[in-house]
């Protein structure tokens, strides 16, 4: 099993069996307004269909999700998925009780390093609404810059498209923690 070590937490594959924790913790309008695919409300079957296909894919190298872990304790989720062989999607979120104290910005950067190294990605691209700045902040304090791009992105929890920032970081860009460990 990929497992990653950061400062305070644990990353780990996110398994089937995360299906009733996933369903509390995502069941949130602010998550759901600022990802892709997350529905608001969250349903016990949202939550089993998403953990399900989140092992499987980890499995066949598609997508990498982890959930980050605090002590026993899920406290958020972040992974990247393949693009190409060398370009990935960053995603992200954190659950209510846990934002504020840093773990967007240490789980992603553990998440950027792991893609930069054990999947040999060169270049990461990453994308927030624009009225969602503090992800933007997380993503420039890993080393992501903005790109100039903006893109009508639809949201499942706005339930339509609305503009987002995109940004990019290159491998040569980042600055690896020194605090990771694989295993
Ligand atoms: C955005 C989110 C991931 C942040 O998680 P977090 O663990 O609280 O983030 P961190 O503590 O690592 O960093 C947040 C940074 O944003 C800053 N910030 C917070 N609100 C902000 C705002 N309105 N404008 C600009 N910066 C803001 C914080 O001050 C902090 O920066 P600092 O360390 O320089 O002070 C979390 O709120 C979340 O899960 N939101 C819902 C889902 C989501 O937005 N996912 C990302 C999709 S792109």
């Amino acid at each position: 099993m990929t497992l990653l070590q950061t400062h305070r937490f644990l990353l780990r594959p996110i398994e089937q069996s995360d299906a009733p924790v996933f369903a509390r913790l995502c069941n949130d309008k602010l998550i759901a307004r600022n990802t892709a695919r997350i529905p608001y409300p969250y349903t016990l079957e949202d939550a089993e269909i998403f953990t399900k296909t989140a092992a499987a894919a980890f499995r066949n190298g598609k997508e990498h999700a982890f959930a980050v872990c605090e002590q026993d304790t899920i406290i958020a989720c972040c992974g990247v998925m393949r693009i190409t062989n060398i370009l990935f999607e960053l995603g992200y979120w954190v659950a209510m009780p846990a934002r504020g104290r840093g773990v967007a910005t240490e789980a992603a950067s553990a998440v950027t390093h792991f893609a930069f190294t054990a999947l040999h990605a060169e270049t990461l691209l990453a994308g927030h609404f624009a009225d969602n700045p503090a992800s933007g902040r997380v993503l420039e304090k890993i080393g992501f810059h903005h790109t100039g791009d903006t893109r009508l992105q639809f949201s499942l929890g706005r339930g339509g498209e609305a503009q987002s920032l995109r940004m990019k970081l290159d491998r040569e860009a980042f600055n690896a923690p020194e605090s990771v460990k694989f295993a």
